[in-house]
């Protein structure tokens, strides 16, 4: 029997991360050249029940019953189940691969998450809408840090650029000229969870303070919207250095995140802050298009370990 397989892509934030969380706006779109797969095979050999894990890009290779509550790929087959109302399914093998550098604010975890989900359901011949696979797989965001805004699930799940507010529906919006994106990985492995907490952290100490840059990150990302919809990359970028110093001041950013930010600036960047959690993981830059090249190889230079570049119309 052919496997079952399903895809979902990765995603990066433009504006508006961590101030998410608190329920202001944020863009973000999808990365489609970086993707996870599941593919689901049925064993009819194997005991009825049997499913076994096999994703080697996280060190597992295991069957389902022998792995803990909160392992996340676990998780997410038994939320499913418990979904469906399914206490025993036809023996079978979930691989799991992807693309997506993990731990780099690149999604990579919803990803996976939103793949598996997909194509298990499709191999139990229940198809999940958009809606309830949305749900459900920000139930499992929530393991990877306890207070997650949902919009990694969100963008990762509809495969189109968003601009979220936490708890309400998809919104998404229109691009008039297309943005050229330049995303670089300082190297550094960072935690979302780590990042997250920090800023609680700090957001309690000082509520005024934070609140203040909160709210000042939502108005440059609905300024940020009516840019990109009339066409105005030029001083979208502006708006993206400005989050990246309110970012800083929040403590999520990193000697490596300055400086290649600042590179990508010198070398005729639009604009560039991190994305994601920060603290590490990657920077997004709004580059020139003829310029996307030389920018590129300017920051390969000054120390990042890669380069993506990716448009968005
Ligand atoms: O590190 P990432 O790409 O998963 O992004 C997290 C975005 C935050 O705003 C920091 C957290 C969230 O849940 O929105």
């Amino acid at each position: 029997m052919p496997a079952i397989t399903a895809t979902a892509p990765g995603k990066i934030i433009l504006l508006g991360e961590h101030a998410v969380v608190y329920g202001q706006p944020a863009i973000a779109v999808p990365l489609t050249q970086l993707r996870a797969r599941a593919a689901v095979t049925a064993d009819p050999r194997a005991p009825s029940g049997q499913v076994l894990l096999d994703a080697p890009s996280v060190g597992i290779s295991a069957e389902l019953a022998s792995l803990p509550a909160d392992q996340p790929l676990a998780a997410a087959i038994r939320l499913l189940l418990a979904h469906l109302r399914l206490n025993r399914i036809p023996a079978c093998t979930i691989r799991i691969t992807s693309t997506i550098p993990v731990s780099a604010g690149l999604g990579s975890g919803a990803a996976v998450t939103v793949a598996l989900l997909r194509a298990l359901s499709t191999f139990l011949g229940q198809k999940l809408t958009p809606e309830t696979l949305n749900t459900l797989a920000y139930e499992i965001e929530k393991l990877h840090h306890g207070t997650p805004s949902g919009i990694d699930n969100t963008v990762i799940t509809y495969a189109t650029p968003v601009y979220f507010v936490r708890g309400q529906s998809l919104e998404t919006f229109t691009v008039k000229t297309p943005l050229h994106l330049l995303i670089a990985d300082t190297g550094a492995p960072a935690s979302t969870a780590k990042a997250v907490a920090d800023v609680r952290q700090g957001w309690q100490a000082d509520p005024e303070g934070f609140e203040q840059r909160f709210a000042e990150i939502g108005a440059l990302v609905v300024q940020a919207r009516r840019l990109i919809e009339n066409g105005q990359p030029g001083q979208l970028g502006e708006l993206m250095d400005r989050n990246h110093a309110l970012l800083r001041e929040l403590g999520v950013s990193s000697p490596a995140l300055d400086q290649l930010t600042a590179a990508a600036r010198l070398a005729g960047a639009w604009g560039a802050k991190l994305s994601g959690g920060g603290q590490g993981g990657n920077l997004i830059c709004l580059v020139p298009p003829d310029l996307q090249e030389a920018i590129s190889a300017t920051l390969l230079q000054a120390g990042a370990v890669r380069t993506y570049q990716t448009i968005l119309k």
